[in-house]
């Protein structure tokens, strides 16, 4: 199974700081040589972590593919279209937000989404859409006629850490529900079946489905484990361990956990 690692994480340390290091581009060498696939940014339209100088310069220099996460805005298409990765993974973005919260709304979005897939595929970038798990944002994906789908796997990691953290059982995401362990764990297996039934549906289509948002050491394996899934963009957990394991270390071990 193929492993893209974001290192938006690297941005977020020095931007805490405006100061230089660390650079996100001193890890493209060290995540090519930890046996990473794929190279995964997001350029957000706040520039809270990665700025325009950060997409422009690891585009330009890396080895290996990398993905462009971005919103659908005008100015971020145009800025992708002159970049030219290999790659663009079409993103909701709300600047409240902490992060990525759910996937794109495919549904209503139909024009927009259409004129900035167009725009992208006349560059010869491969799109991908990030999506909830659902069948309607995948029939969605495959009438816009884009490469990759990403499956938005937040609520699985939060069900997950519900059952074996000790994250509260009333985390913001269920917060009306206090959920016993029996109901948590049908909860997973119903999320994980979900996940496997629409990405065999999306395979069958011709679409590549990729995965990804709060997969860790701990939880990825019932994801690895289906096999219609072909990659896993991973980036807040890797660069969280290899503040005490070192970036190498820590991608050397999560792609270990890929292996199939
Ligand atoms: N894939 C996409 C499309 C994302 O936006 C993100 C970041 O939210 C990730 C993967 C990686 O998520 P995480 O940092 O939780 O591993």
């Amino acid at each position: 199974m193929l492993l893209g690692v974001n290192i938006d994480h690297i941005a977020v340390l020095r931007e805490a700081r405006k100061v230089a290091d660390p650079d996100p581009l001193d890890a493209l060498s060290i995540c090519k040589r930890a046996g990473a696939d794929q190279i995964t940014i997001h350029l957000r339209e706040d520039r809270r972590h990665m700025q325009d100088s950060d997409a422009k310069s690891i585009i330009a220099l890396s080895s290996l593919p990398v993905n462009l996460e971005c919103a659908t805005s005008l100015e971020m298409i145009d800025i992708a279209c002159t970049l030219k990765p290999h790659r663009v993974t079409l993103v909701p973005e709300k600047r409240e937000e902490v992060t990525t919260e759910g996937g794109l709304a495919v549904t209503g979005e139909q024009p927009k989404l259409k004129e900035a897939i167009k725009k992208l595929q006349a560059q010869e970038i491969e799109v991908s859409l990030f999506i909830d798990p659902s069948l309607d944002a995948v029939k969605a994906s495959i009438d816009l006629g884009v490469e990759w789908i990403e499956f938005h796997t937040g609520k699985y990691a939060n069900i997950y850490a519900m059952l074996y953290t000790n994250l509260s059982k009333t985390h913001h995401t269920i917060p009306e529900l206090d959920l016993s362990r029996k109901i948590l764990k049908q909860m997973l297996a119903d999320e994980l079946c979900n996940l496997r039934l629409l990405s065999c549906d999306a395979l069958e289509f011709g679409l590549r489905v990729a995965a990804g948002h709060g997969l860790n050491m701990q939880n990825v394996a019932d994801i690895v484990a289906i096999e219609s899934i072909e990659e896993l963009n991973i980036g807040q957990s890797i660069v969280a361990r290899s503040v005490y394991v070192g970036l190498e270390h820590a991608i050397i071990d999560m792609k270990a956990k890929l292996l199939r």
